[in-house]
């Protein structure tokens, strides 16, 4: 049986909303865990696929975990870290899964793994690691599609990135925790999830400060010792939520999240003509009854995020007037534009730059989500559009969040997961949802 998700044209969202944890700094969080002997606990972790597939990832390495989903509890006990080879499915899975590599390389000195798959945003190659993990005295030999690291003691350096890259910043980041001196990271990303994950790393005891121009020196320890540590929430979550809100002409209070993580997000809302009011852990939005169109443009933090780019697009669509986003950080990051099309969206698009004429109304119809941030977008656009939306590939849905779908129900949204027979979805769109 094929999920979907059954998106109804919905009423003004409206109410109250607390997030849960951020997907992208608990995934890191948890490989980090791998530095340690010992058994740490994690708090506000998300019940998401992709958390279940670094359980899965972590665990087949040696360490045990309990995860009660219920109250979000997380608890990893690494003492017993043996097993250094990665499986090829856990890569092609989850991107995330390379960040197992500076830990390992830290904690056991080797590891062997396969190039990362995860969504279908660009080719996502991992040279910066590599690159960098070389110049710390890895060396790394590749046959048959394997990559062999090895190190003795890791060597600290300083490492330049060409771009502020994310994962590559937070592998290096966590080698260095154990390596001999200092070490330092210039041109680092500095998302609010690194930043998380340098807390929880200091919380373990490494020594780590961030200095202007984007420099993180980290001074080796030879040991760190568990942790329990509480997950930042996700602002990722918090911006789609108020989207939801903009593009349904409702009012939200999204609570646990500071502007300060979504400063350009905030501004280019209120650009269109939304009220935002924040405190320092609330955000709030009415949404404007005629929206401008705004033009915007992805870039590391604190730019706009481009996990926020396709939720942000359709509120666009449905804007006054003609704009265009332009999408700096994937290169192949566009390919909602189609789906959304398919809702009578009026986009035209190259692989980097999409320039939108906003139209009064969306119309339901069968779209395809590719990753994770369209299925997001797509859910959104149904919410706005008139009629019933059907989307496939809520795997990717299920793997950035924890129970959305019931979060946005609870603010007056119909949306539902449903299972569906083994029916060609664009032919049959109508026999199918009427058989639901
Ligand atoms: C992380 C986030 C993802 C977010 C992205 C940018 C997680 C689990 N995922 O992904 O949601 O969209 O940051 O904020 O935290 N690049 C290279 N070579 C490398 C590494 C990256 O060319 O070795 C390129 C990528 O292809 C991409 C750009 O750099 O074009 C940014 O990638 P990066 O910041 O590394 O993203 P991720 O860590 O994969």
């Amino acid at each position: 049986m094929e999920e979907i998700i059954l998106v109804e044209q919905s009423g003004p969202i409206f109410g109250e909303v607390h997030l849960a944890g951020a997907k992208n700094a608990v995934l890191v969080i948890m490989a980090s865990l791998l530095l340690v002997q010992g058994k740490s606990v994690l708090k506000n972790v998300p019940a998401s696929a992709d958390v279940e597939q670094m359980i899965k990832l972590l665990t087949s390495l040696g360490a045990v975990i309990t995860f009660d989903q219920i109250n979000k509890v997380l608890t990893l006990d690494a003492t017993h870290i043996e097993n250094y080879s990665i499986d090829h499915s856990a890569m092609r899975k989850m991107r995330a899964s390379v960040l197992v590599m500076g830990p390992l390389l830290a904690r056991l000195g080797r590891i062997t793994l396969t190039y990362p798959g995860g969504c279908t945003i660009g080719t996502r190659p991992i040279d910066y690691h590599i690159k960098n993990f070389k110049r710390m005295g890895v060396i790394i030999h590749e046959s048959d599609g394997f990559l062999n690291a090895e190190t003795g003691n890791l060597q600290s350096t300083r490492l330049v990135l060409e771009y502020p890259s994310v994962g590559a910043t937070e592998n290096l980041l966590m080698a260095a925790t154990l390596a001999q001196g200092v070490t330092q990271i210039v041109n680092a990303a500095l998302e609010p999830e690194v930043l998380d994950l340098i807390a929880v790393l200091q919380k373990m005891g490494a020594e780590i400060a961030i200095t202007s121009p984007a420099t993180i020196t980290i001074k080796g320890v030879s040991k760190l010792k568990p942790v329990e540590y509480t997950v930042m929430h996700d602002r990722l979550e918090a911006g789609t939520l108020l989207l939801a809100a903009a593009v349904t002409g409702g009012e939200i209070l999204v609570h646990d999240m500071s502007f300060a993580h979504m400063d350009v997000f905030l501004l280019k809302l209120e650009e269109m003509g939304h009220i935002i009011k924040t405190d320092h852990n609330n955000i709030s939005l009415r949404a404007t009854k005629y929206p401008r169109a705004v033009s915007f443009k992805t870039s590391p933090f604190p730019g706009f995020p481009t996990d926020l780019q396709a939720p942000m697009m359709v509120a666009q669509c449905l804007a006054e007037g003609v704009s265009v986003v332009e999408e700096t950080v994937f290169e192949n990051r566009l390919v909602h534009c189609l789906e959304l099309q398919k809702m009578g969206a009026q986009i035209k698009f190259d692989t980097a730059r999409a320039q939108i004429t906003g139209v009064n109304q969306l119309y339901g119809a069968h779209v395809i989500a590719s990753d994770i941030r369209a299925s997001a977008a797509l859910v959104l656009a149904g919410l706005a559009a008139q009629g019933q939306t059907t989307i496939s590939g809520v795997d990717h849905f299920r793997r950035g969040y924890d129970g959305f779908d019931v979060k946005l129900r609870a603010l007056g949204a119909a949306v539902n997961i449903v299972q569906v027979g083994n029916f060609n979805l664009a032919g049959n769109k109508k026999n199918l949802i009427d058989s639901i």
